[in-house]
């Protein structure tokens, strides 16, 4: 099978390509790309040019198949490989069938103008993603480049700063990047209302006194909406502590209630995926909206109870169980769902479920340990311990 070559092409068009790539361009028998990056590419006598499909993945590999053999050429904007076609391309055929010829990345010259190292920034993109996820990144003083999905991306990322208590963010918002007309709006993002182009980029500085949650997990309980079924924070902490989130890891939070193992298992790195299985519709509901506010819209909620609702789900590589560990069938279809590395962490309140959970150490090794947190509350006119229920938790790497 051939190979396909991916050019990286600028805002300033075909007069702003190396040489080099120019002419690997107009060699193409083929030449395959968005129609604003085809309209930049002078026309070559007998040359075939084709518009990406839509959908993009499903038609793709129909487009490569019926030019196989030929010499086809991929149009893509600045570096392919960032936020852009080159991915979806590598992952398709393998990198060893794809050459990239990047052109300069709408990130690097954002960098370039603001004078921002790359070192000190934390790059975002919302393309084909919900703003939402932006709220995992915003932690007081950071510099952030987000990546546009269109015009009224700036609009809905100043709304969510604004939501987030970030009204005073600076926003400096990039249109254009590197054409001859690129333009730049200013402002902060409570009252944000200027017009940008279709291709923006935003640069934004978090105000360094604003509110924001710590990096590690044991999020304050308030952080949740919960009716009560909520794994409280210290407990949650050592939960997450033997859950080890690794990066493209997939977790599943069966009994999940308010969500917030996944979602901080998912707040431990960007590659990090789970699915919280909630029997009650109600709080599926409340889990979802949970994620979304803090930045992890793409959790996956499965509305179902245990161990039905598991069968389908993809192979996990950590398993928290904080409800329904005694229902019939539950702790053996996860046992059953673990692979060689994988960790388990089962929780119980009820003498019953710590009994299963007992059993379940003696055949299968693990950790018992019972966790119970005393807080200092007032007591008259002095303060005292006020101890909450004990929980039994049985981890477990396999
Ligand atoms: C699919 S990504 C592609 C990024 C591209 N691969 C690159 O290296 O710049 C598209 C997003 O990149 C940003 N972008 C790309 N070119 C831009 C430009 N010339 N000016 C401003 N933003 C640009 C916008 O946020 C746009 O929505």
């Amino acid at each position: 099978m051939s190979t396909v070559t991916v050019v990286g092409i600028g805002a300033d068009g075909w007069g702003g390509l190396p040489r080099n790539s120019q002419d690997i361009v107009t060699a193409a028998e083929v030449v395959v790309g968005g129609q604003r990056h085809l309209d930049l590419v002078p026309e070559v006598p007998r040359q075939v040019r084709r518009t990406w499909p839509s959908p993009l993945r499903d038609g793709l590999a129909a487009l490569l198949a019926q030019y196989d053999g030929r010499n086809l050429v991929a149009l893509a904007s600045g570096d392919p490989l960032l936020s852009g076609v080159g991915t979806t391309l590598v992952e398709l055929l393998g990198a060893e069938r794809v050459d990239i010829v990047p052109a300069v990345s709408s990130v690097a010259l954002a960098h370039a103008r603001m004078g921002w190292s790359y070192e000190s920034t934390t790059i975002v993109s919302l393309v084909g993603r919900p703003v939402d996820r932006l709220a995992r990144h915003l932690a007081p003083g950071r510099r952030l480049i987000v990546l546009s999905a269109d015009e009224t991306t700036p609009a809905a990322v100043a709304a969510l700063l604004d939501e987030h208590g970030m009204g005073e963010a600076e926003v400096v918002a990039w249109s254009r990047l590197g054409a001859p007309d690129e333009w730049r709006e200013r402002g902060s993002a409570a009252g944000w209302s200027a017009e940008v182009a279709t291709l923006n980029l935003l640069c934004i500085t978090c105000p360094a006194d604003a509110p924001s949650y710590g990096l590690t997990p044991g999020l304050p309980d308030e952080a949740f909406e919960h009716d009560g079924q909520l794994t409280k924070r210290d407990v949650r902490a050592t939960a997450l502590a033997r859950l080890e989130p690794r990066p493209g890891q997939l977790l599943w939070d069966v009994g999940a209630g308010a969500g917030s193992i996944a979602i901080e298992w998912m707040r431990a790195h960007p590659t990090c995926e789970a699915v919280a299985v909630e029997a009650s519709p109600e709080r599926a509901q409340r889990i979802s909206r949970n994620a979304t506010r803090l930045g992890q819209p793409q959790l996956r909620v499965v509305t179902g109870a245990a161990p039905d609702a598991l069968t389908d789900l993809p192979t996990p590589d950590a398993i928290f169980i904080g409800g329904g560990a005694g229902r019939d069938g539950v702790l053996d279809a996860c046992l059953a769902a673990l692979e060689p590395g994988g960790r388990l962490v089962a929780h119980a309140v009820t003498i019953e479920t710590e009994t299963l959970l007992v059993a379940a150490q003696r055949e299968h090794g693990g950790q018992l340990t019972r966790i119970w947190i005393e807080s200092a509350e007032p007591l008259g006119s002095m303060s005292g311990w006020r101890p909450s229920r004990a929980v039994i938790q049985w981890s477990l790497q396999r």
